[in-house]
């Protein structure tokens, strides 16, 4: 964990948290099988996301007990919005429709290119409407923020006003970039790690997310 003050941010959340630590920590070996690897974000993303989802709404419903007919809190499912940044978002979202099975899913397509680092889109679908949702953006690294800047964009320009970012690492750069660019968005990270190396990954990292995700190096 990078010695970065974090309370200077005034909507970044660290979850410090010794299961998600733990979790984190063995993610990083370059040995893990791409299963085991997979199923660790995902129970991550559980953890994560009992935190991140501490305040979102709750409707009343009436239950029948053995005893009585009672009203009780249930969560409001419909009005939450699961939003990963294709490709390793999906899988934190896995773990978020765990805890929320009945959420509704946007999708951003988002890759940086090899050699500007720059975020490109190519997909974009959110539900409509969308202004009253919580929308829960997730992307497991947030590196330079540049890919996380740009889907929260997207989210904005379709109406998007409440907004959760929720990346397992995150780098001291990409934190800042975030919050310079988006301060009403409340931001969750399990990790903050060193730096960027040159090439833009984060250093200790885990490699590429996604191709990790998915075994497709
Ligand atoms: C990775 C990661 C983030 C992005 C973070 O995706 O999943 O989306 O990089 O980097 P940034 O903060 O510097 O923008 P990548 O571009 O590798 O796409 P992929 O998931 O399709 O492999
Ligand atoms: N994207 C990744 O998947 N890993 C990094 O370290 C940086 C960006």
């Amino acid at each position: 964990m990078a010695k970065i003050d974090l309370s200077k941010y005034t909507n970044v959340t660290y979850i410090n948290h010794p299961l998600v630590k733990h979790k984190i920590s063995i993610i990083r070996s370059a040995d893990m099988p791409t299963n085991q690897f997979r199923q660790i974000i995902k129970e991550i993303s559980i953890l994560e996301g009992y935190e991140a989802l501490r305040n979102i709404p709750t409707k009343e419903k009436e239950i029948v007990t053995p005893i009585e007919k009672t009203i009780q809190p249930v969560v409001d499912a419909k009005s939450l919005c699961f939003v990963p940044i294709l490709r390793a978002g999906l899988g934190m979202q896995e773990g978020l429709l765990e805890l929320v099975p009945e959420a509704v899913c946007g999708h951003i397509g988002i890759y940086r290119d090899e050699v500007t680092r720059e975020p490109k889109e190519y997909f974009c679908k959110l539900p409509n409407p969308i202004s009253q949702r919580v929308i829960v953006v997730v992307d497991p690294m947030l590196a330079t923020g540049g890919s996380a800047t740009d889907a929260i964009n997207l989210v904005k320009e379709k109406g998007g006003k409440k907004i959760k970012f929720v990346s397992i690492i995150g780098a001291p750069q990409g934190i800042d970039y975030l919050h310079k660019n988006h301060p009403d968005v409340q931001v969750y990270v399990g990790c903050v790690d060193e730096k960027l190396n040159e090439v833009g990954y984060i250093v200790p990292g885990l490699g590429d997310a996604g191709d990790r995700i998915f075994g497709t190096k």
